[in-house]
C-alpha cells in the first residue's frame, strides 16, 4: 500500500513549497484546531496533496497517506494480524498508526475505496473521535492532533459513491482548482526555477489546451504537468518535444486528439 511519512522539503523555512490560492490555509488550521475532518475536493493535480503536506509541515504534524482504490480494506486502513518468528502479532494499518500518534491521516481520492471500508471513519468523524479495533477488542480516543483529511475529483466519479451523506457532513470542505495564471506561473517558477517567460508561455499553453478539456479529454493539462513540461525544458529539452511528452501524450491515447493537441501546442509557441 501506498503509505508515505515524508514530504519533499524545498523552502528556506524547512516547508514544502506551497502558494497558497484562497483562504485554504486558515481554514485548514480552524479546522484542525477544532478537530474537525477536511474534504478536499479539485482535479488530479491541482495541488491536494501538496497543500496537506504543506499544512502537516507548518502543523507540526507527521502525514500518513493513503492512495484508496477499490480493493482497500479496512483492515488496510486499521491493521492486522501477522505472522511473525514468535507467533501472530498485531501490525497497526496508517489510520491507527495517524491516531496513536496524533498525526494527520490523508486519504487520497476517498471515493474509490468502498462503502464497507470508509464505515471505519464514521465514529472518527463525529465528536466521539473514537477509533474501535474490533480485531483486538480495543477503542482508541483519538488525540487533539490526529486530523483526517480526505480527498478526492469531483470530475470523473460519482460524487462521494463511497461514504455516506451523513458522514459527509461532518466534513468541513473547499473546492480546489488549478491556479490562476499568476500563481500558476509562481508555482511552476517555484519549483523549477524556469524563468518567467517559459513559465508565462507554459501557463498560457495550459489555457488553450484547457479549454479544449470538454471536447475529448476526461482530464486536463494539470499544475503536474506543467511542472514536468518545465522539469523537462529546464534539463534542455526542446519546447516542443517537451510539451509532447508533458502535457500531450499523458492526456490521451488517441492520435487525432494527440494531433489536435500538437496543433494547440504549436499555435501557442513562439515562431
Ligand atoms: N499551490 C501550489 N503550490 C506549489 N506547488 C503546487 C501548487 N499547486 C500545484 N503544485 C505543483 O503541482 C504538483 C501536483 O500537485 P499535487 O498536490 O500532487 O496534486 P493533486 O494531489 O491535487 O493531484 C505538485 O507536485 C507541485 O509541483
Ligand atoms: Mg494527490
Amino acid at each position: 500500500m501506498d503509505t508515505q511519512v515524508a514530504a519533499n522539503i524545498s523552502t528556506d523555512d524547512g516547508l514544502p513549497f506551497y502558494l497558497p490560492q484562497g483562504n485554504e490555509v486558515a481554514l485548514f488550521e480552524h479546522a484542525y484546531r477544532h478537530r474537525l475532518p477536511m474534504l478536499i475536493k479539485g482535479p488530479t493535480g491541482c495541488g491536494k496533496t501538496r497543500f496537506v503536506h504543506y499544512m502537516a509541515a507548518r502543523l507540526g504534524r507527521p502525514v500518513y497517506t493513503v492512495a484508496c482504490h477499490d480493493d482497500l480494506t479496512a483492515a488496510d486502513l486499521v491493521g492486522r494480524h501477522l505472522i511473525g518468528d514468535g507467533g501472530t502479532f498485531w501490525s497497526d494499518g496508517p489510520l491507527t498508526r495517524a491516531v496513536r500518534e496524533g498525526a494527520i491521516c490523508y486519504l487520497d481520492e476517498v471515493v474509490e475505496a468502498r462503502k464497507d471500508t470508509t464505515v471505519v471513519l464514521h465514529p472518527l468523524t463525529d465528536d466521539r473521535r473514537i477509533l474501535p479495533i474490533e480485531r483486538t477488542g480495543e477503542t482508541l480516543q483519538a488525540p487533539p492532533e490526529f486530523m483526517l483529511v480526505v480527498s478526492y475529483n469531483p470530475g470523473y466519479q460519482n460524487l462521494l459513491k463511497g461514504m455516506k451523506p451523513s458522514t459527509r457532513q461532518r466534513f468541513v470542505a473547499a473546492s480546489f482548482d488549478f491556479p490562476a495564471p499568476e500563481a500558476e506561473q509562481a508555482v511552476i517558477q517555484g519549483e523549477t526555477g524556469i524563468d518567467s517567460k517559459d513559465a508565462g508561455l507554459l501557463v498560457r499553453l495550459a489555457g488553450a489546451l484547457r479549454a479544449l478539456k470538454d471536447h475529448d479529454l476526461e482530464e486536463a493539462a494539470s499544475t503536474r504537468l506543467l511542472v514536468y513540461a518545465a522539469t523537462l525544458m529546464q534539463g534542455g529539452f526542446d519546447v516542443r518535444a517537451a510539451c509532447r511528452a508533458a502535457l500531450v501524450e499523458p492526456l490521451s491515447d488517441d492520435e487525432d486528439t494527440i494531433t489536435a493537441l500538437m496543433e494547440v501546442v504549436d499555435a501557442s509557441l513562439p515562431r
